[in-house]
């Protein structure tokens, strides 16, 4: 198939530009690397050292024979969007290309109007796209389990069958997300329902769980394949960012009580459902939603095991308890479907005790980049006013006398 992985030279991006590329799929990456100019805004960097796109693309030239198009510009960017549509001709488009960080939507109004804008417009103007140059495209687009929230009932798999007044209906599964970024995914998430239901678009609304993990077959190839392994406060994600602190010595971060449980999925699951969802497309006008991750855990539970990860390699890990800087409940039912994927073939692979050890691995020999500054929580869901102090130091300085 011919395949546009927008946002390809990010985390989930690459490593799913690799898996399609190698799998015989004729790939095209498109990326304004607009993360990187965040990573430089935010004065963090990934773990590991991730090379430019064009030095990406040639190792993998190197190693596999195989090529991967590039074309680098703004998916906000109409023109830009279509030329690439009407060039590269996809059968199907897998949309990665968003501001993915929920703190850093709630840095303050300037990053909660970018994230919207940003992922909204993107989505928007794909849908406008599809519609004019290529109507049967597949539409793959990732959506986060975080637009759900945490109800005190069931999760479904994007839409709940409702009896209300002796009348019944399926209707889109109700959205409590926590976050202006989690917020713009349930705007993109009516716009393609809507898009589908009006213009007989095919979309794939994938809700993913948070990715940990960073090597798959592919990027193992070269060192200069190697993925992206985020762990500061604003774009690293909750395991990852505990084995850097576990590496280096530093207190694991859990947020309040811990209790806050969300829906992990292992980098390489992410490359296989996305390789599913696109062997098997959406029928014109269906806008189909699976929810993708393969396991639930609190962020307690997490730091658990890789303290007793850390433990079985000689590191002293202590688990420290701040405040937790979002408004989340700290405790709470969490029960989530997630069978679809499966049932279409994904053989997940679990978050084994062999498998923290080699995310451990990868903490230890690159934490000489670990800068410890960026663990602490800054962003602050309650005021939302870019005040970048530690909130732990917020909460334990003196209260200024009047
Ligand atoms: N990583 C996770 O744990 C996770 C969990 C759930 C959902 N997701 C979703 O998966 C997608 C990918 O996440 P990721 O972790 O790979 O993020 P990432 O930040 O590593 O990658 C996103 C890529 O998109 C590019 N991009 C962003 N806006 C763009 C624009 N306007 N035009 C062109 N390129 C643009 C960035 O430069 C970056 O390379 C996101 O939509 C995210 O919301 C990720």
């Amino acid at each position: 198939m011919r395949i546009a992985v927008l946002g390809g030279d990010g985390y989930c991006g690459w490593a799913t530009a690799l898996y399609l590329s190698k799998q015989g799929h004729s790939v095209a990456i498109v990326d304004n690397f607009v993360r990187r100019l965040w990573d430089f805004e935010l004065g963090a960097q990934t773990l590991t050292p991730i090379r430019p796109l064009p030095e990406r693309l040639d190792a993998w030239r190197r190693r596999t024979g195989k090529t991967i198009q590039s074309f680098v510009g703004d998916v906000t960017d109409y023109e830009f969007l279509g030329s690439v549509i009407r060039d590269f001709e996809p059968e199907a488009v897998v949309h990665f290309a968003e501001q993915r960080s929920a703190p850093y939507s709630m840095i303050d109004r300037g990053h909660a109007v970018g994230t919207q804008v940003n992922n909204v417009v993107g989505t928007l103007n794909l849908l406008f796209a599809l519609r004019e140059l290529r109507p049967d495209c597949h539409l793959i687009k990732l959506g986060t389990m975080g637009e759900y929230g945490t109800p005190n009932i069931d999760i479904e798999e994007g839409y709940i069958e409702i009896e209300h007044n002796g009348r019944k209906d399926v209707l889109p599964y109700p959205k409590q997300p926590g976050s202006f970024y989690h917020l713009s995914k349930v705007h993109d998430s009516h716009n393609i329902l809507f898009a589908c239901r009006i213009w007989k678009l095919r979309a794939t609304d994938l809700n993913q769980g948070v990715v940990y993990g960073a090597v798959t077959d592919e990027t193992a190839l070269d060192e200069a394949l190697i993925n992206r392994f985020d762990y500061d406060e604003v774009f690293g994600t909750v395991l990852n960012r505990y084995c850097a602190q576990a590496a280096v010595g530093h207190p694991l971060t859990v947020y309040g009580k811990g209790g806050q449980t969300r829906g992990f999925l292992d980098i390489r699951d992410t490359v296989r459902c996305i390789e599913i969802a696109c062997a098997n497309p959406a029928a014109p006008g269906e806008c189909r939603v699976y929810n993708q991750f393969t396991e639930q855990f609190s962020v307690l539970e997490l730091a658990q095991m890789v303290k007793a990860a850390g433990k079985k390699m000689g590191l002293k890990v202590e688990i420290d308890h701040l405040p937790d800087p979002r408004v989340e409940a700290e405790a709470h039912y969490y029960n989530a479907k997630h069978s679809k994927l499966v049932d279409l073939g994904l053989r997940p692979h679990l978050l084994s005790e062999s498998l923290l050890d080699s995310l451990m691995n990868i903490a230890v020999e690159y934490r000489d980049r670990v800068d410890q500054s960026l663990f602490l929580p800054r962003v602050n869901w309650r005021n939302a006013t870019n005040d970048r102090r530690p909130i732990a130091a917020v909460a334990s300085a003196p209260i200024p006398s009047a």
